[in-house]
């Protein structure tokens, strides 16, 4: 059970969406006590975890979702995008099928949320392995932009920009 935090001025709901395993619980391990591990499991049902942020004088307590990439082990789909105000939309660059996909889940998303209103960050994970990747930074830019998206690609391993993706949705939902 979640106690209210007098300290907060804003609650918000924020949802990660995209394949498995492309990395989602592993950003928000990595944004919300900063731990992440190479043997985590495959994610059944929800999880939740929470951050407080100071955006502009206000101190904002970000109520981040995670459920599963993989159809049998999600959650109800309405309940899960119900209320969000921000997604994190993932792939995993060394994946071209996570990319391809990515259209998929915006239409899902859109479908479930405010269309209007809902902050949504594209993100291209695991820009660590770069030997290994299958979509260029261009082509995750390009998507972005044809779609109306905030993009960044980030390193949930070496903690490249994760912050930043965090903080870009969280900063300008209002
Ligand atoms: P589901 O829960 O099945 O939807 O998967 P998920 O999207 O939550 O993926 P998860 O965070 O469990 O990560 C899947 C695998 O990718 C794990 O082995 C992670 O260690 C690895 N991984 C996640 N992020 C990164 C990253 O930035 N770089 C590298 N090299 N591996 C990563
Ligand atoms: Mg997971």
């Amino acid at each position: 059970e979640e106690s209210y935090d007098e300290e907060c001025d804003y609650l918000f709901k924020a949802v990660l969406i995209g394949d498995s395993a492309v990395g989602k619980s592993n950003l928000l391990s990595r944004f919300s006590r900063d731990e992440f591990r190479l043997d985590s499991k495959p994610t059944i049902g929800v999880d939740f975890a929470y951050r407080s942020v100071r955006v502009a004088d206000k101190t904002i307590k970000a109520q981040i979702w995670d459920t599963a990439g993989q159809e049998r082990f999600r959650a109800i789909t309405s309940s899960y995008y119900r209320g969000a105000l921000g997604a994190l939309l993932i792939y995993d660059i060394t994946r071209r099928t996570t990319f391809e996909n990515i259209k998929k889940w915006l239409s899902e998303l859109r479908g479930f949320s405010n269309p209007d209103t809902v902050v949504i960050v594209l993100v291209g994970n695991k820009s660590d392995l770069r030997q290994s990747r299958e979509v260029e930074e261009e082509e995750g830019q390009s998507l972005a932009e044809s779609e109306g998206l905030y993009f960044l690609e980030t390193s949930a391993l070496e903690n490249q920009n994760v912050e930043e993706a965090f903080l870009s949705m969280i900063g300008r939902i209002h």
